[in-house]
């Protein structure tokens, strides 16, 4: 009963709304691609959304599947709650992964919870900026100098670069009032029970403001080491520009497979045939023979020492393969039709068995967060129960809290 009364007795001091947001621990070195789900606050040029995320404009568009040959593609304006996903790198920083190199210059009238809620989408608190950046905000937050230099430290995962053994590129998503989690589950092509695991749920109920790590499908690369473009991972549905603007690489949406070809950006590239064949990147010629289909293709390996690398391949296959499609593109956006404005995700009708829940199996608290590493076997996704605290109550007790909340939750009272 003793934690009972604790509990009712410091619940003045706690804000009630507590919202969870996926980590993962790392060790030094670690990268990897990975994309942030962002709803344009207000009406923005391509380049300024790049340039909020220091990501390159083109990697921008090509990521959400948008054509880039159209004129001063750049310069366009995409309209206001338009759904992004942005790709960023994401590193290791004192032990959980992410985004080392965002950083905002403030403008007159900015404050942090502003730039955090309002700018970055609630992909980041006002208090993660505080803390991360504790020389350029002082004693009152809601000061800020204009012109100041703030890293922004927004959440990202790598998971190895895989999920279920197959390879993924995690998206950190801010949880809307509407979403569900099997809609969002249905939405990118996962289930319900991946979304649970990858994030370390107990169970499918997810608040507004939560941030998930959603694991999308992607093809990736196996360049040699030396590539400059090593490492290349592409998302399902949509493509990426490399070798210096001479390859276009995309993923799906029929399968797995990188699939490379010229870019049709006006540059001058060095040859992309295909060494003792007539075939160029991106060929493929079927064949079918007595024994199955003799498929060759011409591939693409890298661009290693400013040389774009072509490997030819044959190979006996049960099936000829259909065409190799190129994902459907878009047009740059200039106002939200129904399939580009931010489609809530509602509950499908889904049933499919009890979900398997995993209990997590250890508790580490880290620096202000909750860590927990669930059982070995599934995508190690930890979840932070960000618990917004009043500064009376000291980390320890902030800890204790959050997660005897968690069970009391569960218990009737
Ligand atoms: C990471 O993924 C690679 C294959 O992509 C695999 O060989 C390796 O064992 C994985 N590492 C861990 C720690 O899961
Ligand atoms: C890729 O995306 C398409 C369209 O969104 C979807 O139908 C397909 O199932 C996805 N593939 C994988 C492997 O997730
Ligand atoms: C080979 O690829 C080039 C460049 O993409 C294309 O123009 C050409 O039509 C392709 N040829 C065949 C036989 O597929
Ligand atoms: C498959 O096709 C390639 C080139 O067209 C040829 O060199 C090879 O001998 C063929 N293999 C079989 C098993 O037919
Ligand atoms: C790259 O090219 C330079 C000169 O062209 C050469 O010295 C160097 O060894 C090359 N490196 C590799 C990895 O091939």
């Amino acid at each position: 009963m003793l934690p009972f009364l604790f509990l009712l007795l410091s619940f003045s001091f706690i804000d009630p709304t507590t919202s969870k947001s996926t980590i993962e621990p790392c060790s030094n070195s670690d990268t990897c691609s990975s994309l942030l789900g962002y709803s344009l606050y207000t009406d923005l040029k391509v380049s300024e959304v790049a340039s909020l995320f220091q990501t390159d404009p083109i990697s921008l568009l090509t990521t959400n599947a948008i054509d880039i040959s159209y004129p001063d593609v750049e310069n366009h304006i995409l309209p206001a709650k338009l759904f992004l996903k942005v790709p960023v790198t994401c590193s290791c920083v004192d032990g959980i992964f992410k985004s080392a190199f965002v950083h905002y210059k403030t403008r007159p009238s900015d404050t942090l919870s502003l730039i955090a809620d309002i700018i970055y989408g609630g992909l980041v608190s006002a208090d993660q900026i505080k803390e991360g950046n504790p020389n350029a905000v002082g004693p009152d937050p809601s000061v800020l100098n204009v012109g100041t230099n703030l890293w922004i430290p927004l959440p990202c995962t790598c998971f190895n670069g895989t999920d279920n053994n197959l390879p993924a590129i995690y998206m950190s998503y801010v949880v809307r009032a509407v979403d569900t989690l099997a809609g969002i589950a249905a939405r990118y092509s996962t289930t319900l029970t991946d979304l649970m695991n990858v994030n370390a749920l107990g169970g499918p109920s997810i608040k507004e403001g939560d941030i998930l790590s959603i694991p999308l499908s992607a093809c990736t690369s196996s360049f040699p080491r030396s590539a400059s473009d090593y490492g290349l991972s592409v998302a399902n549905g949509s493509y990426s520009i490399t070798a210096s603007h001479c390859v276009q690489c995309s993923c799906g949406p029929g399968g797995r497979n990188l699939y490379c070809m010229p870019a049709s950006l006006a540059v001058s590239c060095s040859s992309m045939q295909c060494k003792n064949s007539n075939l160029m990147l991106g060929n493929v010629t079927i064949q079918q023979t007595g024994g199955g289909c003799n498929v060759t293709s011409c591939n693409y390996g890298g661009l290693v020492n400013g040389t774009i690398i072509t490997t030819l391949s044959t190979s006996l296959q049960p099936r000829c393969p259909g065409p190799q499609q190129f994902p459907p593109l878009v047009a740059p956006p200039t106002s939200l039709g129904p399939d580009l404005m931010f489609a809530p995700a509602p509950s499908p009708s889904e049933s499919g068995g009890a979900p398997m829940y995993r209990p997590h199996t250890s508790i580490v608290p880290a620096s202000g967060s909750i860590i927990a590493f669930p059982p070995s076997g599934g995508p190690s996704g930890s979840t932070s129960s960000a618990c917004s605290l009043n500064p009376f109550v000291s980390l320890l007790m902030a800890v204790f809290l959050c997660l005897f909340m968690k069970y009391a939750i569960a218990l009737p009272l």
